[in-house]
């Protein structure tokens, strides 16, 4: 969050941050522009419910996958992923394009990449990672470990 105060409010930073992830209308737009996100970048391929397609196209709902890589995810949607995976005990060897590869050229801000992803941990009976739901500056760091900021 940005926060310009002088340092003697700096304590309330995270005194607002807790408040909002109180306010259930906060939440509620992220959620939706997740959801707007997925269904606009994603669901083409991974399904309405991300539940993929036959052995074309690996699920996103309860992926074993997307649970063991919490911290790729954020890459894999700007590179795209290619080459042998198994989900779920299923094989695949694959090309996903990265999202800038498309033929929009769409690029996903990390904003926009933490909010889809909270959308996809915490649907279709997936869970967030270990540091729990995610933040901008986490999608930043994802980011920049590959190069991508
Ligand atoms: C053009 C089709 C296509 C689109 C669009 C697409 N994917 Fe994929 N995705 C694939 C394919 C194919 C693979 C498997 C790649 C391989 O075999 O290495 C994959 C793999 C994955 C994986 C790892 C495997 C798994 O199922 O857990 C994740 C996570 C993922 N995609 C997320 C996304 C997200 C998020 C979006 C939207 C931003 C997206 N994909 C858009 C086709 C697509």
């Amino acid at each position: 969050m940005a926060f310009p105060a002088p340092s003697a409010l700096r304590w309330l930073a995270p005194v607002l941050a807790v408040s909002l992830t109180l306010l259930p209308g906060c939440f509620t737009n992220k959620q939706h522009q997740g959801e707007r996100l997925y269904v606009q970048h994603c669901a083409s391929c991974h399904g309405e419910q991300g539940e993929g397609l036959g052995h074309l196209i690996p699920p996103l709902a309860g992926s074993d996958y997307l649970a063991q890589h919490p911290g790729q995810l954020a890459c894999i949607i700007r590179q795209g992923l290619r080459g042998p995976i198994v989900v779920n005990g299923v094989s695949y060897n694959q090309v996903m394009l990265g999202v800038q590869d498309t033929a929009t050229h769409r690029h996903l801000s990390p904003a926009q990449i933490t909010n889809l992803l909270n959308y996809i941990e915490s649907h279709w009976g997936n869970r967030a990672g270990p540091a729990g739901s995610r933040t901008i500056a986490g999608t930043d760091a994802e980011l920049r470990a590959c190069g991508e900021r």
